[in-house]
């Protein structure tokens, strides 16, 4: 791959990158039609990475589904798709990992200690590897893409990282590949992540612009829930991910829940 880019590289062709774990779905693909407008050739990779995973996590049952992904991306008009086995990016002695200091101590970094180091690691190995002029990421994972400008940045990287926006289903979930661990009974509970981002940007513009009375009003959805858990709902800035106590200018709304044993995310842009 590394020996393809470069001649890519040499011909004058614009490398696009977008990396998943596969299972792919409308908010992948919505990634690959941003990313084909973008430049000459597009590259997707497909890999589940095991250093984002903490022991007790979905590694072993996440979803994976090579050739279906392979078909997809075909339609999608990728020209190549990087996948790569454990071995190939994690071969025996390994032992450098990239860690941020500040961004992965909020939201998701709270429960999940070890997994932004994991995401930044692999996210640096890949754009070593494809060696993409530009990578595009989800905003369905805020903090990620938060985490990855900020790689890109701090290391000088030479990659411009762009973000697509959140696809939903028709009636407000986010697309996310464990939204098939759900049962329908779940699937009706998940739906509470959205509303309660609908239900903030309403009370906002009603006036309330207390993060603290938002996010307590809007926990009221989840608390009466069956199944339901929540593990953070947030109000921050959008560039620190530090608490905001007033939403006096554009805030991040973001939210982590676990549906039975499915922890799913989601957030909003909230602008008074
Ligand atoms: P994965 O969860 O497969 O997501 C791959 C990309 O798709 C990410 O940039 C993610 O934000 C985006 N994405 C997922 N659901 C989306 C949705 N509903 N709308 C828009 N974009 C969506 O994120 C990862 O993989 C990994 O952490 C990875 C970056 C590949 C590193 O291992």
């Amino acid at each position: 791959m590394q020996v393809r880019s470069g001649l890519l590289r040499n011909q004058g062709q614009k490398i696009v990158f977008v990396p998943t774990m596969g299972d792919l779905h409308e908010g992948h693909l919505s990634l690959m039609r941003k990313g084909r407008e973008q430049g000459d050739c597009l590259v997707v990779s497909i890999f589940v990475n095991p250093t984002q995973f903490a022991p007790g996590e979905d590694l072993d049952t996440y979803p994976r589904n090579l050739d279906r992904d392979l078909d997809l991306s075909k339609k999608e008009g990728v020209d190549i798709v990087f996948a790569p086995s454990e071995n190939d990016l994690y071969p025996e002695g390994f032992q450098t990992y990239i860690e941020l200091e500040k961004l992965p101590k909020h939201l998701c970094g709270i429960s999940r200690p070890t997994f932004f180091r994991g995401v930044a690691t692999v996210v640096t190995k890949l754009f070593n590897i494809v060696r993409p002029h530009v990578a595009i990421f989800g905003q369905k994972d805020y903090q990620q893409l938060t985490v990855i400008r900020r790689l890109v940045r701090d290391l000088n990287l030479a990659v411009e990282i762009v973000g697509g926006p959140i696809v939903r289903e028709p009636d407000g979930l986010a697309m996310s590949s464990r939204n098939k661990y759900l049962t329908s009974g779940q699937r009706a509970y998940a739906l509470s992540l959205y509303q309660s981002l609908v239900k903030a940007q309403a009370l906002l513009k009603s006036g309330t612009r207390e993060a603290s009375k938002i996010i307590g009003n809007v926990s009221g959805l989840f608390l009466s829930q069956p199944e339901t858990t929540i593990d953070y709902i947030a109000v921050c800035d959008p560039e620190t991910l530090d608490d905001m106590e007033v939403i006096d200018r554009p805030a991040l709304m973001a939210l982590a829940v676990k549906v039975g044993s499915t922890r799913l995310i989601d957030n909003m842009i909230l602008s008074p």
